[in-house]
C-alpha cells in the first residue's frame, strides 16, 4: 500500500510534522529521554503525503524508516528541534507537533563520564523551551496548528488548557495509561478538541487509520 495515493485532499498544501522523543545528554554515554517511538508522527507524515501534501518531518531519535516522499530532518535535542520547527513554521499551512519533547534537560553536559563514586546522586535539570507554544508567532495567519496532549489524569481539563494556552486549532488527547493508546503501541485512541468548541472522539485503531481521521477532520475545517 506504500505508494498508493488516497484522495488528494491536500494537493499543494505544506505540512510540517514533528515526531519521536528528544534526547538530552548527561555525559558522553548517558542521556534523558522518554518512551516515544515516533509511530504516530510518522503515520501522520506518511498519510499526509498520500493525501497529496508536501510534507517535512522533523524527527527526534527513532528507529523508524523515512516515510516515502517525505522530506526528513533528524534532530536530537529539544533545542535543536525548536530551532528547526521555528525556521520552517513560516512555510507551513498545517503544523502538527506529535513529538514527545523532553520537558527538562541536565543543567550541564558533562564532558567526562560520570563515575559512580557517590552512593546517591542528584541531577540538576533545567526546563526546555516549549516549542509548540511559540509556533503561532512564526506561522502564516491562516495556517492550522495542532498539538498533542499526553495525560494520565484530568484529561479533558489539561487538553483544553493546552488548546487555549498554546493557541492551537486542535489538540489531540491521548490517555497514556490506557492499553492500546499512546507510547510504544501500534494503535491509538484519541479525542480531538478544536478551538471552535467541537469535541471528536475517534475509535481505537492503528495509528495510520487515526492519522487519516485526524487529517480529514483538519481538512474539513480548512474549508470553512
Ligand atoms: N511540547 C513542545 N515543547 C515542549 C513540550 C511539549 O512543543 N518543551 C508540545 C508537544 O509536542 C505536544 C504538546 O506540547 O504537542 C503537549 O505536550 P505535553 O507533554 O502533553 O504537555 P506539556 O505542555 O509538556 O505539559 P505537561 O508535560 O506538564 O503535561
Ligand atoms: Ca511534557
Amino acid at each position: 500500500l506504500e505508494g498508493v495515493a488516497t484522495k488528494p485532499h491536500y494537493k499543494g498544501v505544506r505540512f510540517l510534522v514533528s515526531a519521536g522523543p528528544t534526547r538530552e545528554r548527561i555525559d558522553p554515554v548517558r542521556y534523558l529521554s522518554n518512551d516515544s517511538t515516533g509511530t504516530m508522527g510518522y503515520a501522520i507524515a506518511r498519510m499526509a503525503w498520500r493525501m497529496g501534501a508536501d510534507v517535512t518531518l522533523v524527527s527526534g531519535p527513532s528507529e523508524l524508516a523515512d516515510p516515502l516522499g517525505v522530506s526528513m530532518i533528524r534532530v536530537t535535542t529539544a533545542s535543536e528541534m525548536e530551532r528547526v520547527m521555528i525556521d520552517h513554521a513560516k512555510d507551513a499551512d498545517v503544523i502538527i507537533m506529535t513529538a514527545a519533547v523532553a520537558d527538562y534537560r541536565p543543567e550541564a553536559v558533562l564532558e567526562k563520564k560520570l563515575k559512580k563514586t557517590q552512593d546517591t546522586l542528584s541531577l540538576s535539570l533545567v526546563k526546555n523551551p516549549d516549542i509548540l507554544s511559540q509556533l503561532r508567532d512564526h506561522m502564516k495567519p491562516r495556517a492550522k496548528l495542532v498539538g498533542f496532549a499526553a495525560e494520565t489524569h484530568d484529561h479533558e481539563h489539561y487538553a483544553q488548557k493546552k488548546l487555549r494556552e498554546k493557541r492551537l486549532d486542535f489538540v489531540v488527547l491521548n490517555d497514556v495509561l490506557e492499553p492500546g493508546a499512546g507510547f510504544g503501541t501500534g494503535t491509538n485512541r484519541v479525542t480531538v478538541y478544536a478551538a471552535n468548541g467541537s469535541v471528536t472522539p475517534f475509535a481505537q485503531a492503528d495509528k495510520l487509520t487515526v492519522a487519516k481521521a485526524l487529517l480529514q477532520l483538519i481538512h474539513a475545517q480548512r474549508e470553512v
